[in-house]
C-alpha cells in the first residue's frame, strides 16, 4: 500500500509542470527581456496586458512587419491606439536592437496561434 503516497506526489509533481507550462507563451525569453528592460518599455508595456500603453499581444494582432514596429518604435502613430496617450519616440534604441523587440512581438502572435 505504499505505492499510493507515492503515486500522489506524482501526479502533483505533472500537474505543477503542465501548470508552468501554461504559462509559457507570454513568458518573455531572456534575452528580450533584457532590452525591455534597458530601454524601460517594460514601464508601459507588458507581453499580455495594458499598461500605460497597449499589450504586445495586441500590438502583435496589427500584424505589421518587424520593420513597420521598428518604424513605430522610432515614430510612434498615437492615431493607431485610440485612448492611449501618445508614446514618446524611442530613437535610441539600435536598429538591431529594435528588430530583435518587434521580431518577438510578432512571435506573441503565432505562438497563440500554435497553442497546444
Ligand atoms: C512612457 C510609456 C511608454 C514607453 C516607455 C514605451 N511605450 Fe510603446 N507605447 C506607449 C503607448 C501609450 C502606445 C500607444 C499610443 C501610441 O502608439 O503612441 C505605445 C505603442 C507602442 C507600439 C504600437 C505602435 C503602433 O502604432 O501600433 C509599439 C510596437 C511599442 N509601443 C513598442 C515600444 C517599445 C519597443 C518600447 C521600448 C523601446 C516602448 N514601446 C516604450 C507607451 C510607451
Amino acid at each position: 500500500m505504499k505505492k499510493i503516497p507515492l503515486l500522489i506526489a506524482g501526479l502533483l509533481l505533472v500537474s505543477i509542470s503542465t501548470m508552468a507550462q501554461d504559462k509559457k507563451p507570454t513568458a518573455i525569453p531572456a534575452d528580450v527581456e533584457k532590452l525591455l528592460t534597458q530601454y524601460a518599455c517594460l514601464a508601459c508595456h507588458k507581453a499580455d496586458a495594458k499598461v500605460i500603453g497597449p499589450a504586445y499581444a495586441e500590438v502583435a494582432k496589427k500584424k505589421y512587419t518587424d520593420a513597420q514596429i521598428v518604424e513605430l518604435i522610432y515614430t510612434p502613430k498615437p492615431a493607431n491606439w485610440p485612448g492611449f496617450p501618445p508614446m514618446a519616440p524611442m530613437k535610441h534604441v539600435p536598429k538591431d536592437d529594435a528588430l530583435k523587440i518587434a521580431g518577438w512581438i510578432n512571435s506573441l502572435a503565432s505562438s497563440k496561434k500554435q497553442k497546444i
